[in-house]
């Protein structure tokens, strides 16, 4: 057979963890606290049904959501994300500095390939979202870990692997991070964005969870410290509308958002008209605040339900992170255990969950005895049931 291109090999690993994520949120007799996805329960099915009925009797509203549209984006939906989701936490967009993408994916994606060439290094945090290393070994990135503590990148080890390798790109999930659930602090964001402006390297600012805090103050955006364009900002509505519509956005300096306009017609032309329209209209109906609501007290309750189930089954030598937010915990057992050897015994008992190795690229120990709790689709008797489950399997071998 006709040989692939060079990437797919490159990416394989990555794929492969990718595939298993995607794979694993089918079996609806299992526990699963591998999903990375909202509660069903907070999904805006009502009002997308009404405004799917009332919008195509509207004049020319079907027609526009049926034909080609803006490769930047519906205007309205641009419009939505400047007054809804950036000015209300202090970011001073311009419209014209917004490109609607095909889900938060598809923003990293046109980043990629802006910068990335064969070879050139990506700082990533320790650990990081899997899904994002593939984004980057597509474009056969090498993509190298840095340390992080409680809270995020620790400063002077981003300095110095950025002395070290160069980098082309950082990329860094300040807010509730995927998979550890932990958030960069105030101080480290501002020295970010400094070092960005200081070695004259770009970050990408991925955030589509700090809308879904549940505790704690909010902190302002690694962006709003970027004062030479060295910040591009990506976000998804995944998390906060539906991940099925597939939308997504970015916000970076106008030089870089007009190459993503050229990037956008030479892959997939423009984002799905039809689905904007459906977004633009649920926050212009001034559905967002209410739903936001209801998104923070469900998964809000399911995030309480998980920290007291983990401290009423878990053994003392376990550890966990205590998000302020988004959909993740990460739980670490003694560093002797290995939650990948562990999982198809608890799987065997009824529920699953992500190893930890899985989410660390080259560079940084891979911790093995971490796991990735997300909790977003169980609802909190059923959280309580998987926690059990799990503390069994790691009790019988302490
Ligand atoms: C940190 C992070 N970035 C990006 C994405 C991708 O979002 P989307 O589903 O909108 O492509 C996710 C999804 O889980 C994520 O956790």
């Amino acid at each position: 057979m006709t040989a692939f291109s060079e990437r797919i090999p490159y990416m394989r690993a990555s794929a492969d963890v990718v595939r298993v994520l995607f794979e694993s949120v089918t079996d609806p007799g299992t526990i699963t606290f591998g999903a990375g996805a909202p509660a069903k329960e907070a999904l805006p099915v009502d009002e997308v049904a009404e405004i799917s009925r009332d919008i195509f009797t509207k004049d020319g509203v079907g027609c526009q959501m049926l034909q080609y549209g803006n490769p930047m984006g519906l205007p309205e939906l641009r419009q939505v994300v400047l007054d809804h989701l950036l000015t209300p936490h202090g970011l001073p967009a311009r419209y014209e500095n917004i490109i609607i993408s095909n889900g938060g994916l598809e923003g990293l994606c046109m980043i990629s390939h802006l910068y990335l060439e064969p070879g050139d290094v990506v700082l990533v945090e320790s650990p990081t979202f899997v899904q994002t290393i593939e984004t980057f070994q597509l474009f056969q990135a090498r993509c190298m870990a840095v340390e992080t503590d409680k809270d995020g990148f620790v400063i002077e080890a981003l300095e110095e692997n950025i002395k070290k390798y160069n980098p082309r790109l950082i990329y860094v999930i300040p807010t509730f991070q995927n998979p550890s659930g932990r958030t960069t602090t105030l101080e480290r964001r501002e020295a970010i964005a400094e070092l960005a402006r200081r070695y004259d390297v770009m970050v990408i600012e991925d955030d589509p969870y700090s809308e879904l805090r549940y505790s704690g103050v909010a902190l302002p955006s690694i962006k709003s410290f970027d004062t030479t364009g060295h910040v591009i900002y990506a976000n998804s509505f995944s998390k906060i509308f539906s991940p099925g519509c597939r939308l997504g956005y970015v916000y970076a300096d106008q030089e870089i958002v007009d190459r993503m306009y050229d990037v956008k017609t030479a892959t997939n032309s423009l984002t799905n008209v039809y689905t904007q329209v459906i977004c633009a209209e649920f926050f212009i109906r001034g559905y967002y605040p209410e739903h936001l609501k209801r998104l923070r007290e469900i998964h809000g309750g399911r995030r309480d339900a998980l920290m007291n189930s983990l401290a009423a089954h878990m053994p003392a030598e376990v550890t966990w992170v205590h998000p302020d937010g988004g959909l993740f915990s990460w739980v670490c057992l003694p560093d002797w255990l290995s939650s990948t050897e562990l999982l198809p015994e608890v799987m065997a008992a009824g529920a699953t969950y992500l190893p930890g190795r899985q989410f660390f690229a080259e560079g940084q120990p891979i911790l093995d005895s971490c796991m990735r709790l997300s909790f977003g689709q169980i609802p909190p008797e059923t959280i309580d049931k998987g926690v059990q489950i799990i503390a069994e399997v790691v009790k019988s071998k302490l």
